[in-house]
This record gives structure tokens, C-alpha cells and sequence, in this order.
């Protein structure tokens, strides 16, 4: 399944949208019903108005009616692995368990395994 997270995460990578920074990234959720969602980052001329690859993954596993995040795998072309932003490591709490796992991966494979409980300690979320 982490081979098969990650090969996703790699092929969605290409049709990232990266004209300002080259730096293309991809990003694929495993959810709680075991379906797989993905994401690209995609930037834009105003620069701030780019969106990272886990966030547009994490806003394709909700419009698909995710609930939980399982596992995040994300692929970038660097060594050591790329780190989700501080930024969508928010955003990935929202939707995940202490155990959700997050995998950083470069073109070549898995690379990096840590959990969101790691990868944001003492995060910020409302009780459900
Ligand atoms: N980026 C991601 O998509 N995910 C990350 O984990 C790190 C950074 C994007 C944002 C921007 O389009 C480019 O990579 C350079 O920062």
C-alpha cells in the first residue's frame, strides 16, 4: 500500500504547476476508507497565492468525502526528503490521528517515515 501511495504521489508530481520556483511536488492521502487521493502544487504569478501539493491532496480527500487521513506520502526531487510547510502541517492535523503516518520520499523511493504527532507536537486543534 506505501509503494502504491507513493508511486501516486510520484506521478501527480509531474503535472505540478511550478513555472516560479521549479520545484515540483506531489502528494498522495491514503484515507480511512483506503481510497487515494492527490495533489500537485500549483503556483501562481502573485506569488502568494501558490498552494502546496499536501493541501490540494487534503482538499481532494474531503471533496471525495474523507473524513480521516490514514497516511501522506509526499515526493519532491531533493536530499534530503522535502518537509511538509509549517502551513500544511496544520492543515493536515485537521484531518488526521496522532498515528497518521507521513512518508517524505524523493523520485527514487521512500525515504523518510515519521507520524503528524512527530511532525507537529503540540499542535493546535478544536475537540470534536
Ligand atoms: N511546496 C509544496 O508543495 N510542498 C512542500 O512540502 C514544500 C513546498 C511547494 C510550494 C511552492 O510551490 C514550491 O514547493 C517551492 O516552495
Amino acid at each position: 500500500m506505501i509503494d502504491r501511495l507513493v508511486a501516486a504521489a510520484q506521478a501527480v508530481r509531474q503535472r505540478a504547476h511550478a513555472p516560479y520556483s521549479n520545484f515540483k511536488v506531489g502528494s498522495a492521502i491514503l484515507d480511512s476508507d483506503g481510497a487515494v487521493h492527490t495533489g500537485c502544487n500549483v503556483e501562481n504569478a502573485s506569488y502568494g497565492l501558490s498552494v502546496c501539493a499536501e493541501r490540494h491532496a487534503i482538499g481532494a480527500a474531503v471533496a471525495a468525502g474523507s473524513s480521516e487521513l490514514i497516511a501522506v506520502a509526499v515526493v519532491a526531487d531533493t536530499t534530503p526528503p522535502t518537509t511538509p510547510c509549517g502551513a500544511c502541517r496544520q492543515v493536515m492535523v485537521e484531518f488526521s490521528i496522532p498515528e497518521t503516518i507521513v512518508y517524505m520520499c524523493n523520485k527514487h523511493g521512500q525515504d523518510k517515515k515519521t507520524s503528524m504527532a512527530e511532525l507537529i507536537p503540540y499542535t493546535f486543534f478544536l475537540e470534536k
